[in-house]
């Protein structure tokens, strides 16, 4: 990432951050919230503090719900995190928006027109015509490139000269397979169509840095080289590439041919109107699926791969090498089925998660417990909760094989509710194939370095990983 980049990065979550030192602590019985007025942009101050690793475990310690004001965001915010409560505000019983779902922040993505920014029953119509895409048996059928993309990123990780005694850094080569599988996932069926997607990802980045640059101020776009600018021009570039592909492959369908990739199915995906998804539709869904799927699940995998090769007991390690060994033929349904690795990658969610609470806004009124919260206001659904078990930190499998005092349904990684997150089928399958494709092929081991822990934005814990073929 670049410095303007790592520079927008620590303007959101600085805002984010706010939510901890500029708290301000509204009376839970308060008919009416007024809203404190704000200072326009972040200080020094919430960075420090949002950095900090105890940030998380603090938060619990907060009256819930509670109003917090937020320096560099839209207005207050009501902090909720209590388990019953987080779930209760991110279900169906209220209707809202992520706040990334805001226009204004997120015309790159669509803003009112995709699954975003669109509320109520525009959101559910484009929700119930994508649901067949995202499907489990979408992903079943994108398997064996998924796992060609897994072993090909592993090589190529241990070819770097470096990953034999030094150790190299993750992070780049996890965004890359990020992206690929969303490719996959979108265009799998068809190479030639695989390949034109694949072949976007500078634009892609170029997106990716103007979505961070719309949280800055807008005189910083003079010296950070136009990065907005870059990034609309990147957008158009996809869209119409995106349409061109959709318009052939439309075709392709009307002569007969059969696809199993996601584009197939959001090209035959029908309302109880009988109406279907637009060209440009098509398009914003493909951006969503990468901006929602690219940094999550690429600091998600790299930070396993700390974990794996920092934290993780051998216990643990060899419980899951030998379920791993068992597979024989890797498959979807292996992967579905396995106790541990399932246990695997729910233990590292919750230790450390990319995203601790979802921000939302809600788009109509409702009341939790005595507080009323009007339309428009901003809500932020803490479901962090490793802190708060007695000996959370570790990392223990056993938690999700069967230990009757932790409750696992506490935690939601992804979301629940009417929102839950669209691609969750898509992130853990990834994880799991690389993660097996790991044990099968490679060893891992410590690199030589200190551990960089970022704490700000989408989080993530890097320590230098030496990785060689088995
Ligand atoms: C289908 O048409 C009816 C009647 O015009 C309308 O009320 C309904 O909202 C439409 N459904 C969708 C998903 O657009
Ligand atoms: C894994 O999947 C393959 C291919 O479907 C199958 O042959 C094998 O028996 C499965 N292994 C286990 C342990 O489920």
């Amino acid at each position: 990432m670049d410095s303007s980049a790592i520079f927008a990065v620590t303007a959101i979550a600085s805002a984010i951050g706010g939510l901890a030192l500029w708290a301000v602590q509204r009376s839970s019985k308060s008919k009416e919230p007024t809203f404190p007025s704000l200072p326009k942009w972040p200080l020094l101050g919430n960075i420090l503090d949002y950095a900090d690793a105890s940030f998380t475990k603090r938060i619990n310690s907060y009256p819930t719900p509670v109003w917090f004001s937020l320096p560099g965001f839209m207005g207050p915010i009501l902090l909720v995190h209590d388990p019953d409560q987080a779930r209760y505000v991110s279900s169906k019983a209220v209707s809202s928006r992520i706040v990334f779902g805001e226009p204004k922040l997120t015309t790159l993505f669509g803003g009112y027109e995709s699954i975003f920014g669109a509320t109520g029953k525009e959101h559910k119509r484009l929700r119930v015509l994508s649901m067949k895409a995202v499907s489990k048996n979408a992903m079943k059928q994108q398997f064996p490139l998924l796992q060609d993309l897994a072993r090909e990123t592993l090589e190529n990780m241990a070819r770097n000269p470096k990953a034999e005694t030094q150790g190299i850094s993750c992070l780049p080569h996890f965004q890359k397979l990020a992206f690929n599988a969303i490719c996959i996932f979108m265009a799998g069926g068809d190479e030639a169509q695989l390949n034109q997607l694949v072949g976007l990802y500078d634009d892609f980045i170029d997106i990716s840095h103007g979505f961070k640059a719309m949280f800055l101020p807008p005189f910083l776009e003079y010296f950070n080289g136009g990065l907005k600018a870059k990034a609309f021009e990147a957008q158009a570039r996809i869209l119409t590439k995106v349409s061109e592909i959709t318009n052939e492959r439309r075709c392709a369908m009307e002569d007969g041919n059969i696809y199993s990739d996601a584009l197939s199915s959001l090209i035959e995906a029908r309302d109880e109107n009988g109406s279907s998804l637009s060209d440009r539709d098509i398009g914003f869904m493909f951006l969503v699926l990468c901006g929602a799927g690219f940094e999550t699940t690429s600091m998600q995998l790299t930070t396993i791969f700390y974990f794996i090769t920092n934290m993780v007991s051998n216990t643990d390690l060899e419980a899951l090498q030998q379920e791993v060994d068992s597979f024989g033929e890797l498959s979807e349904s292996n992967l579905s089925q396995s106790p541990i690795l399932n246990a695997f990658v729910k233990e590292s969610l919750r230790i450390f998660n990319v995203a601790p609470f979802v921000i939302r806004i809600a788009t109509e009124d409702f009341t939790l417990d005595g507080v009323n919260v009007p339309a428009n206001s901003l809500f932020a659904a803490f479901h962090e909760r490793g802190s708060l078990i007695e000996g959370g930190e570790a990392f223990e499998l056993k938690r999700y094989l069967g230990d009757p005092s932790f409750d696992k349904d506490e935690f939601m990684p992804f979301g629940t509710g009417e929102r839950r997150c669209l691609g969750f089928q898509l992130a853990m399958l990834e994880i799991k194939i690389v993660i097996a494709e790991l044990l099968r092929g490679f060893v891992a081991t410590k690199g030589v370095g200190k551990a960089k822990h970022v704490h700000v934005g989408t989080r993530l814990i890097e320590s230098p990983v030496c990785i060689r073929p088995k």
